[in-house]
């Protein structure tokens, strides 16, 4: 019987986690209904026990929650355009599947579920850095669906006593992100067209920031995350980033360096749903669950390009 399960294990964070905890001789169940997770993220993780379901089907939710005691929670239809575009299957894919999840996980006794948050929660607002004592104010459908997850979580924590721990994320990067979809993050998408000699575009002048964090950060934060003592995380929401912020048009540079690119960016119309600067005050998860961020974004990146550069990514 597994103790740990994975949703969206075939996502780039989720297998990152169900490999962090089968190197640690964890026992791990994963869920994933390939919409947009790939088989080919779950090598290595043969011994995993796989399940092919959808959370939006509460049958799917029971089978995978059965004898677990930690959850993490990372499916989700991942980006702003997608929800811009079609907003109901964001609304499914992760309102309905955290609310199916999250009925699942207490009717089979699981005892604690870590949620995959979003900084989008934080929406345009001028103040930097971005602190959890901030009112949310989502101006996309996916900030919207991601906030009302979290939302959930903390009620199942208040009124059930099921212990729920939400970690914000920022803009995550790293080996296993899809490059292949004008959906997928930025940096995924640049390393791979650069990698190959492409021309990347940029959304708008360039100057947009983001706290760009390293996928082993936020894999460490979860792990965190899970073996916090209750009384200290239950109910609480917190930001796991690095702290720090990147413009866009630095980002390129670093790339071209890394990568050998020579070319220009394109630049074209600033995306809807786009936020300006995003960066996150990390004090809370330092204070809570003892959060540190190792690897910077330079190193995160150097990582990143190396992965892309042996072709895995395609
Ligand atoms: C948003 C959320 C983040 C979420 C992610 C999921 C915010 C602050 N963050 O990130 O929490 O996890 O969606 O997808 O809302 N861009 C280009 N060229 C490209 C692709 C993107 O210039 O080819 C630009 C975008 O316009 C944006 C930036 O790069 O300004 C980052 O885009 P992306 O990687 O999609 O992430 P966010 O939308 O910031």
């Amino acid at each position: 019987m597994a103790k740990y399960l994975v949703t969206g294990v075939a996502g780039f964070i989720g297998r990152s986690i169900a490999a962090a905890l089968a190197a640690r001789g964890e026992s791990v169940r994963g869920i994933d209904s390939l919409i947009t997770g790939k088989r080919s993220n779950l090598v290595g993780l043969e011994a995993m026990d796989f399940i092919e379901g959808d959370l939006a089907d509460v049958d799917a939710c029971a089978q995978a929650c059965a004898g677990v005691e930690v959850v993490f929670h990372e499916a989700a239809l991942a980006s702003v355009p997608r929800s811009v575009a079609d907003p109901v299957s964001t609304n499914r894919n992760c309102v309905d599947a955290t609310l199916n999840l999250l009925v699942a996980a207490r009717a089979a006794g699981v005892r604690r579920v870590v949620y995959a948050g979003s900084s989008s929660a934080y929406g345009d607002t001028p103040t930097l850095p971005k602190h959890e004592g901030m009112l949310p104010k989502p101006i996309s459908p996916y900030a919207v669906a991601k906030l009302a997850g979290e939302q959930y979580m903390c009620a199942f924590a208040r009124v059930y006593g099921l212990e729920t721990v939400t970690l914000r994320y920022f803009n995550v990067f790293g080996p296993f992100q899809d490059p292949s979809s004008h959906y997928s993050g930025v940096l995924a998408i640049f390393c791979r067209k650069m990698l190959a000699g492409e021309q990347p575009t940029i959304y708008g002048d360039g100057k947009q920031s983001r706290d760009f964090t390293y996928i082993d950060n936020v894999v460490e934060a979860n792990l965190l995350a899970a073996a916090a003592p209750a009384e200290k995380v239950s109910g609480q929401v917190m930001n796991a980033a690095t702290g720090s912020r990147i413009p866009l048009n630095e980002v390129f540079v670093q790339l071209c360096e890394l990568t050998g690119y020579r070319g220009k960016p394109a630049y074209a119309e600033p995306r809807a749903g786009d936020i300006r600067d995003s960066l996150a005050d990390i004090q809370l998860a330092q204070r809570l669950i003892g959060y540190q961020p190792a690897i910077d974004f330079r190193e995160g990146l150097r990582r990143t390009v190396e992965w892309y550069r042996t072709g895995a990514g395609d």
